[in-house]
């Protein structure tokens, strides 16, 4: 178990480089497996979540190579099993892709329920009821879902009750190689999904309107291989604004795609942030006060709830009282007893935090209770007066590649320890 321990205070300034976006990585190499070819994927980011799916691929027997720079080299010709149900498996979320692309690859899946960050409930009731309207039967047994299908997965329409970036990406997958046109209403639009379509169109798929609510996918045969490279980090980028935001400075924000950020700078500029668009960089300046927001969280192109946290820190030290509503997740505001160690005044009434900006925080010993919420203690330790101790980084190392070293790198002090037994 490590730790950061951060002196708060100081200016953030010089040039950040966000890397490949962990969201669409995971879906695409889980997708990979409808591939009997070679894929090279680059700018793959090098953190947990990545490392623990190439592992559960080779546990299946897919070759995968990963490179220092962010290249991933699989072939999952060889794949010799549609079970996935180790111990990886229920460690993390994205690994229900496999249900997809075990379905897409053998018309049957066996894999344990997944695991991942908790925010309340977590269903995958939509990703099932897509698979059952391809021809699959489903089960939920013994904490496995078991999936087959009597002649492989074939075409239908699909509406989704909810949207959902897992089920939408779920049943694409699963509809790449299927029998005939699938189509997801009501799908969702977040960059990753697009990324995904286009991975897959790249080695020989058939989908269209991906960013928009109605995706359709005309199955084919085979899929061949090639080389793609993943979008750049949305929310990784997000995150850097909002930490240049508050510690204030002159940040730029490197290989970034700006209109996936248009909800998150929008927001910044209401709130007394200098932003300033270049073709695949944001340069964030700030040098008054932050002043008050409100914040609803939505799905994209709306404001994304992976930035919520982030925002609610730095809304703890705005002129003004804010408010911030969760729309996604049940209960996404665990961290807030956190930060109110720090001395945020913070109250959650369901789904809405009424925020009373306070003139700073304060550091103290506070721990990660997600990946976000992780990322938001940290910026909440950088622009506190005095040191904070921030404990449980294993959720931060799931989800941001190089995290301290890119912040050092913009003059933040913190250093990771290990922490006595
Ligand atoms: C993805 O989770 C992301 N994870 C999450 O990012 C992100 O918070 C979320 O999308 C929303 O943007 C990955 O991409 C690996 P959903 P996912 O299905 O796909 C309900 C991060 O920090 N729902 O879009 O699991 C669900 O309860 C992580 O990087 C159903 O009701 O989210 C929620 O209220 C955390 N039935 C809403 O839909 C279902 O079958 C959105 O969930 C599926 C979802």
């Amino acid at each position: 178990m490590d730790k950061f321990v951060i002196t708060g205070g100081n200016p953030l300034h010089g040039e950040v480089i966000v890397s490949g976006a962990k969201n669409a990585a995971v879906a695409i190499l889980a997708a990979a497996v409808l591939v009997e070819d070679t894929c090279v994927i680059e700018n793959v980011p090098i953190i947990k979540d990545v490392k623990v799916i190439l592992e559960i691929l080779r546990q299946l027997g897919a070759e995968v190579q990963m490179q220092e720079n962010g290249t991933v080299v699989m072939n999952c010709s060889n794949l010799n099993t549609f079970e996935a149900t180790s111990d990886l498996v229920r460690k993390m979320r994205a690994s229900y892709y496999l249900l997809g692309a075990l379905l897409g690859r053998f018309g049957k899946a066996q894999v344990s329920l997944p695991g991942g960050c908790d925010f309340g409930g977590r269903p995958i009731d939509q990703h099932i009821k897509g698979f059952e309207a391809m021809g699959a039967m489903v089960k939920v047994e013994h904490g496995n879902v078991y999936a087959t299908t009597v002649e492989g997965m074939k075409g239908n329409s699909v509406y989704m009750d909810k949207v959902s970036v897992g089920a939408t990406i779920n049943i694409m997958i699963a509809a790449t190689k299927a029998q005939g046109m699938t189509i997801i209403e009501n799908a969702a639009k977040e960059p990753h999904v697009v990324d995904l379509a286009n991975f897959l169109n790249y080695m020989g798929a058939n989908i269209k309107g991906a960013g928009t609510d109605v995706i359709k996918i005309k199955g084919v045969d085979k899929l061949h291989g090639g080389t793609y490279s993943i979008i750049p980090d949305q929310i990784e980028a997000g995150t850097f604004l909002v930490a240049a935001a508050a510690c204030g400075g002159d940040v730029l924000v490197k290989n970034v795609i700006p209109k996936h950020l248009d909800a998150i700078t929008a927001k910044l500029v209401e709130m007394n942030v200098e932003i300033e668009e270049m073709d695949d960089a944001i340069r964030v300046k700030r040098s008054g006060k932050i002043t008050k927001a409100n914040v609803k969280t939505l799905p994209y192109p709306g404001f994304p709830t992976d930035m919520q946290p982030q925002i609610v820190a730095l809304l703890s030290v705005a002129e003004g009282t804010s408010m911030v509503t969760e729309d996604v997740w049940d209960n996404r505001f665990q961290y807030v007893s956190e930060l109110k160690r720090m001395g945020a005044q913070i109250s959650v009434n369901g789904k809405t935090a009424v925020i009373e900006g306070v003139g700073n925080l304060t550091g103290a010993p506070v721990r990660s209770t997600d990946l976000r919420a992780g990322a938001a203690m940290l910026i909440a330790g950088l622009m506190a007066k005095g040191t904070t101790e921030l404990q449980n980084l294993e959720h931060i190392d799931r989800g941001y590649e190089n995290f301290e070293q890119k912040l050092c790198g913009l003059g933040a002090q913190l250093v990771r320890e290990k922490m006595e037994e």
